[in-house]
């Protein structure tokens, strides 16, 4: 059996509201190692799990996450797309998610949504979660992640027991230098990024791999094949089939 493990990006997303409880209790369910979720921080600065900067793809208001105070955020649906099998689903806290990784033993991979414009605004986000996660015990089962580099060296200067993986669009030249050159434990590349070769040079170099998002059984495949450490996927259920 390979042992890559199965994230479920956003929870099992293919077949749940993203980023829910409803979408993580899914995933454990169909067997996931874990998920992936992005955080976000509320007006009164509690850390909420969330894609976007705004409420309005994912729930049935609009406006900035950071316009809401968590009880105000909690008020609304994010259901949308799925109104039929889930009648409700509410925003999650990071701490409620933490909360079900400890319970049933799972991995997180954090990203954390502060994009490099606007990183003075979400400068405490990093560190409040770092904490959090040190409050559950969780720094070995956790890892973070982002497109802000200087967000994930930021952090690991802070928090050094802290995992972090670089995210990134395309091939990276000397992958493996560059992680070590900003002290990250991961690239987090997608999929299509990614070869062999590619996996190799991090592994030789205490790097992990861990790619993402591979819904297709044949993109499953050329991940399996890679050799990579983990793969992000909205379906944990196909590729949990892939893998064995
Ligand atoms: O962490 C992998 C993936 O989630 C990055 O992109 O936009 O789906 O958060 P996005
Ligand atoms: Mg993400």
């Amino acid at each position: 059996m390979n042992n890559c493990k199965v994230l479920a990006h956003r929870g099992a997303s293919a077949y749940a509201p993203e980023n829910t409880m409803e979408a993580f209790r899914l995933a454990v369910e169909q067997g996931a190692d874990g998920f992936e979720i992005d955080i976000n921080l509320s007006k009164d600065g509690e850390i909420v799990v969330i894609h976007d900067d705004s409420i309005d793809r994912t729930s049935d208001g609009q406006g900035d996450i950071t316009s809401y105070t968590l009880e105000e955020l909690k008020a609304f649906n994010f259901n949308k797309g799925f109104a039929e099998k889930y009648t409700t689903a509410r925003i999650p806290t990071l701490r409620e998610v933490l909360e079900l990784v400890k319970e049933h033993g799972l991995y997180l991979n954090i990203e954390v949504k502060d994009i490099l414009s606007k990183m003075e605004l979400y400068a405490g986000l990093p560190g409040a979660a770092a904490q959090l996660v040190r409050e559950y015990g969780l720094t070995e089962q956790v890892i973070f992640s982002s497109f802000n580099h200087y967000s994930m060296v930021r952090l690991k200067n802070e928090y050094p027991e802290m995992k972090t993986g670089l995210l990134y669009i395309a091939g990276l030249y000397q992958g493996a230098e560059y992680a070590k050159l900003t002290k990250a434990d991961a690239l987090h590349p997608v999929f299509f990024g990614v070869n062999r070769e590619a996996v190799d040079e991090a592994r030789a170099a205490g790097v992990q791999v861990n790619a993402w998002t591979v819904n297709e059984p044949e993109h499953i495949g050329w991940m399996l094949a890679a050799g990579v450490d983990a793969i992000i996927t909205d379906r944990p259920d196909v590729c949990i089939g892939l893998r064995g």
